[in-house]
């Protein structure tokens, strides 16, 4: 039985029971806040468990996409995968225990055909239900095991949801397999049992302090995961030796030149370079790229660990783009998004890999310095804090520095390394500050004791404000106690309770502005805004200007209005931008993230093939009939769940609160942009003025950027190329409807002008090539012609070379000329001559040597230059003797 076929026959089985067939939802979940990846069969049904959706039926089966970030560490092994398929069949307040159960075991023996003597039963303590059931299907007592929350308890998936006892069903690989110790069962962590299925009866709901509801029904929902059911029915045990693993498997083999199975410590390498490339294929097909947190920090962990297990099996070069491949053509009859986003996978891939090799490589320098000094002073061992150093400032992994310095006879001190680790670690625990950082040169730093609650944010409303200053952070250290007040020439950071000052975030620059106290004018340069335990702090950034600033002081604080519109007229335009990309290019075309300032934006999109001219002009022409028609936006706070249920577009990869804000362009229910945005909006479409593309093109991973301006930008723009072409126009003494013709006619005089120059110097050479012919002299019956004349460029030379040869027939042709006050020459041998022994190359060697320069080339024709040009003469004379020696 395939993989293939496991497959469908678990779907057709449930089918078969009146369960319907789900596809598998994405990686990245959908309308989830709280989870990272899609980790369970159950994540896209959590609203029906809960009661928010009503399912398309009560039945439902799947085989899912799932991520488990918890299992990195353990892949390798012979059973953990990070990406794997999970068959699982659901009940939403439908069947429960008894059907559940009976089905697996039916499914199990029956159209799987396990020996029943190799399976065992796990069941939650008291559940005493599901052991009737078990036992009424004949499983003999003693294999039914009682285990507690931490084995037989399941969820929620991510911080809070649907959750619920379950019983499990082991298989057992058998006395001689694993630790061998007496207490080894279904829970022990070694290789002899190996879980196949888990069947959950979802029943409780619990919240984010862990408290447990009941749901408004009882639920089934069960997870059995692919590659280990196949390794099962494929006699040999494990996913890597299944026909789903064969052909990445070989691949692998083929990229590293290993056999698999010849030695475990290389076979270990081999299944994480498999696996972690089959992963990383599936993470960046459903919208995942690589970066320092969130689901970017997962892929790109992934991601290197592939390659450093490639790198412990020789490979120096790029290489998990080739196993990437071989996951797309093996998988995308299942997965279709594979074969789609192939281009975008490779170049993802590729890009990130050849990333971290400049790290490890530079990383690899310094330690190559490092260990020269090592050496001279005799020492053989690489301390705990030099691997950490390296580690940490250069980014160099610890398994790439043992492995290189092994090679150069050195050990690494991996304990103190461990404990260097550990230390930071604690530091890290330990910080009872946080420091700011901004565009300003500020840093500061807050006592935790002194945290404030969160700043509110009124700025959507109004731009100028009253509020009280709650802390105070002067650029520098923060002194233990707090700073009660700030005074004129001071940088530092004000928080109030209350501010309209938006912060920078979603890639909307951050407000300016002025804060004003009864005793002094505080600037601001920029707003940022930071999480420090649980509080979301606004902080203002700037300089007293004018007096000082106190803790308590009653300020107002103003917004600079011109530059918050600008900013607004921009933001709107990147959602009316997004849309019309979309419209154009397809749903495809995602934003992948942008910058909104006040004088113009960027906009950065997921798209493969180049934009066309006409798509982009397309593009920009809706954006101003949108713009025209001046339609009213929205703005509103919704849970984000029902945001998402109302067609919102939230940005991939991107964290939301429950609650988030939407906006929505033009009225009604198809409205022409509606996006979860907590950003600074105009009221109508209309207050943008005008919209205008500077630039598309590439940034490579197949992402894209547009750069457009909008209002005073795009204003200023047109200006300033109006005033340029009316400058052209006038110094072409003309006017601008007509300056592109007169450039035409420009042009046209300066090409024929060139046309006319050069006929006229081709005439000219013509004419002294004749007067030159009377210089040929015969020297043992060969003609030579060496002469001084006058060319301007090399063309013109090589011209009267050619027309010397023609008239010659037979012969040897020396051209010196002097460009920039220095000798060149130029040689032709006829090729009657070169038979007899004559090359151009030498004849240029010679001349060339002789005015101090040098040269050569081919016997035929070959050119050089010299530097003395009182020798020009000589060298020339020298070329008939040269001759005669030869022949
Ligand atoms: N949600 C359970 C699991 O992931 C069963 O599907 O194990």
């Amino acid at each position: 039985m395939t993989g293939d076929d496991l497959r469908e026959k678990f779907l057709l089985f449930f089918e078969q029971r009146a369960h319907r067939r789900v596809e598998s939802s994405s990686l990245v979940p959908r309308d989830d806040p709280t989870l990272l990846l899609t980790n369970a069969g159950m994540v896209q049904f959590k609203p029906y468990f809960t009661g928010e959706a009503v399912p398309p039926s009560p039945r439902l089966a799947s085989c899912q996409k799932c991520f488990r970030t918890t299992d990195i560490g353990s892949v390798g092994n012979l059973k953990h995968l990070t990406f794997f398929e999970m068959l699982g069949n659901f009940s939403i307040g439908d069947y429960f225990k008894k059907e559940a159960i009976g089905w697996s075991w039916e499914f199990v023996l029956e159209w799987l055909k396990l020996p029943r003597e190799n399976l065992w039963i796990t069941i939650f303590l008291d559940d005493d239900e599901s052991f009737q059931y078990w036992r009424d299907l004949g499983v003999e007592a003693g294999r039914i095991l009682r285990y507690g929350e931490k084995d037989n308890f399941w969820g929620p998936a991510g911080e809070t949801g649907p959750c619920g006892p379950c019983s499990e069903i082991h298989y057992d690989f058998g006395k001689d397999v694993g630790c061998g110790r007496p207490g080894c069962g279904p829970d022990c962590d070694c290789d002899r049992f190996m879980e196949i299925w888990n069947l959950v009866f979802t029943e409780y709901y619990q919240d984010a302090q862990g408290k447990r509801t009941p749901l408004p029904n009882k639920n089934i929902d069960t997870g059995m995961g692919l590659e280990r059911a196949a390794g099962l029915v494929q006699g040999m045990g494990s996913p890597y030796d299944t026909d789903l693993f064969a052909p990445i498997m070989k691949r692998v083999s083929q990229l590293t030149g290993r056999e698999y199975g010849e030695d475990e410590k290389t076979d270990r390498a081999m299944r994480i370079v498999a696996e972690h490339g089959r992963a990383v294929t599936f993470l960046i097909a459903d919208g995942v790229v690589p970066s320092n947190e969130g689901r970017g920090y997962v892929l790109r962990r992934v991601l290197r660990r592939g390659h450093l297990a490639g790198r412990s099996l020789g490979k120096r070069e790029p290489f998990l783009r080739e196993v990437a491949d071989e996951v797309v053509i093996s998988m995308k009859h299942i997965y279709p998004e594979l074969a789609r986003g192939y281009a975008h996978i490779i170049g993802v891939i590729d890009n990130e890999e050849k990333k971290f090799l400049q790290t490890v490589d530079s990383g690899l320098n310094v330690f190559d310095l490092t260990s020269e000094t090592m050496k001279s002073r005799g020492e053989g061992r690489v301390s705990g804090e030099v691997a950490f150093h390296l580690y940490d400032t250069y980014g160099l992994p610890i398994e790439v520095l043992t492995e290189v310095a092994e090679e150069k006879g050195f050990e690494v001190d991996m304990e103190g390394f461990e404990t260097e680790m550990e230390q930071q670690r604690e530091r890290a625990r330990a910080a009872h500050k946080f420091t700011l950082s901004a565009s300003i040169d500020l840093a500061a730093t807050v006592s935790v004791e002194h945290v404030p609650r969160s700043t509110d944010f009124i700025g959507h409303a109004r731009l100028r404000n009253r509020s009280p200053v709650v802390v105070l952070l002067p650029e520098g250290e923060w002194p233990e106690d707090r700073v009660g007040s700030i005074s004129e020439g001071q940088n530092a950071g004000i928080i109030v309770r209350e501010t309209p000052f938006y912060a920078e975030r979603g890639g909307q620059v951050g407000d300016t502005g002025e804060i004003r106290g009864r005793k002094g004018r505080f600037e601001v340069a920029n707003t940022i805004k930071q999480t420090v335990r649980g509080s979301e702090l606004i902080v203002h950034l700037g300089k007293v200007v004018a007096g000082a600033i106190s803790v308590n002081d009653d300020v107002e604080l103003t917004v600079d209005e011109s530059r918050r519109l600008d900013v607004a007229r921009n933001h709107t335009a990147t959602h009316l931008l997004h849309a019309a990309l979309r419209q154009v290019l397809g749903e495809e075309a995602r934003q992948a993230g942008s910058q909104v300032a006040p004088d113009r934006f960027r906009f950065d999109f997921t798209q493969e093939a180049p934009v066309l001219e006409e798509e982009l002009s397309r593009i920009q022409q809706l954006v101003n009939e949108n713009i025209r028609r001046n339609l009213p936006l929205t703005k509103k706070e919704v849970p984000y769940a029902e945001a998402v249920a109302e067609g919102a577009i939230a940005l991939f990869g991107e964290k939301y609160a429950d609650k988030v804000r939407v906006v929505k362009v033009g009225p009604g229910k198809v409205p022409v942009s509606f996006e979860v945005c907590g950003g600074t909006h105009v009221s109508r479409t209309g207050d943008i003025g005008f919209f205008h593309i500077l630039s598309e093109g590439s940034i490579g991973s197949g992402m894209r950027r547009i750069e457009a301006v909008t209002g005073r930008g795009a204003e200023a723009l047109v200006e300033e190329r109006i005033s340029t072409l009316e400058r052209i126009a006038h110094r072409l003494q003309s006017v601008t409807s007509e300056v592109e013709g007169k450039v035409e006619g420009v042009l046209g005089e300066l090409d024929s002008e060139r046309k006319r120059a050069v006929a006229l110097e081709r005439q000219l050479s013509r004419d002294s090539t004749e007067a030159l012919m009377s210089q040929v002299k015969s020297v043992n019956g060969v003609s030579v012609l060496a002469a001084r004349v006058s060319a301007s460029d090399i063309d013109i030379l090589r011209h009267m070379g050619d027309l010397l040869k023609e008239r010659l027939g037979s012969g040897v042709i020396v051209l010196g000329t002097v460009w920039d006050d220095r000798p060149n020459f130029l040689a032709m041998v006829t090729s009657d001559l070169v038979a007899r022994g004559l090359s151009a190359g030498e004849i240029v060697k010679k001349v060339a040597q002789e005015t101090g320069g040098g040269g050569g080339g081919k016997p035929l024709m070959a050119q050089g230059g010299g530097k003395d040009v009182t020798k020009l003469e000589q060298a020339l004379e020298s070329i008939a003797g040269l001759v005669e020696g030869k022949v």
